[in-house]
């Protein structure tokens, strides 16, 4: 269950941190901290950047990403996904968020080898659960890899796709200067919403238009 300040106890807490996450479907607006005016929504949002975190994927701690990605998405990952991205000797583009010490957010990217040394990197999964929305974590999160891409003459473009319908997500991805582009129907196979946005961003990738 959730606690009154929003966090679940303890960094093992993973049931706890589902719970909480199962059990607010208010996109982030729920009291962490309460944000019933602009100046508390901004104190709400500056009392928060002292405890969020972050950390990198490996063997331990990949089973709360596991947790963590089947409470935000509904898509679940195979074994295999988290078996790759926690054995990657790289760990530039995959990224884990903590508030206090609980696991809340995560980006997990792959890279994709195109014609010569070129390369893309493809964002196949970014959330944070829904209590710690809103707070900047998604933001610092895709930052980072960002950076990370920014800092590779090679990469050529870092793209996703995103379910047709989530507007909160395209909105999240335009402020970042990503494009929208293209349909992919039927990306998905078991959705109520099969459809895909294809989203990129080509160098310079810190520029936000
Ligand atoms: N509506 C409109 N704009 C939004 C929203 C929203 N619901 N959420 C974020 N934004 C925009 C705002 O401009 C926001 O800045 P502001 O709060 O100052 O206005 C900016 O994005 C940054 O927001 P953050 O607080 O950094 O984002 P958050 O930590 O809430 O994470 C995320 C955003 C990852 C999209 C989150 O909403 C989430 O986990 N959603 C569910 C999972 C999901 O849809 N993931 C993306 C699918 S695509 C993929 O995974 C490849």
């Amino acid at each position: 269950m959730r606690r009154r300040d929003g966090s679940c106890g303890t960094r093992n807490a993973v049931a706890g941190v589902c719970d909480a996450a199962a059990s607010c479907d208010d996109g982030g607006k729920a009291a962490i901290m309460p944000a019933d005016a602009e100046g508390e929504k901004d104190s709400r949002y500056e009392a928060a950047q002292k405890l969020i975190s972050f950390g990198e994927l490996t063997p331990k701690n990949v089973e709360q990403l596991r947790k963590l990605n089947l409470a935000v998405f509904p898509v679940k990952y195979s074994d295999k996904f988290y078996t790759d991205l926690s054995s990657n000797p790289v760990q530039l583009y995959t990224h884990l968020a903590y508030f206090t010490d609980i696991m809340v957010g995560a980006i997990c990217c792959r890279v994709e080898s195109q014609d010569g040394a070129a390369f893309k990197v493809y964002i196949m999964t970014i959330g944070v659960l829904a209590p710690y929305r809103r707070l900047g974590i998604g933001k610092q999160l895709l930052q980072k890899v960002l950076e990370a891409c920014s800092l590779q003459p090679d990469c050529v473009e870092i793209y996703l796709h995103v379910q047709v319908g989530n507007d909160s997500a395209v909105d999240f991805y335009k402020g970042f200067g990503f494009e929208v582009g293209s349909i992919v129907k039927d990306y998905y196979t078991r959705l109520d919403v099969n459809d895909a946005h294809i989203i990129s961003k080509r160098p310079p990738f810190l520029s936000t238009s």
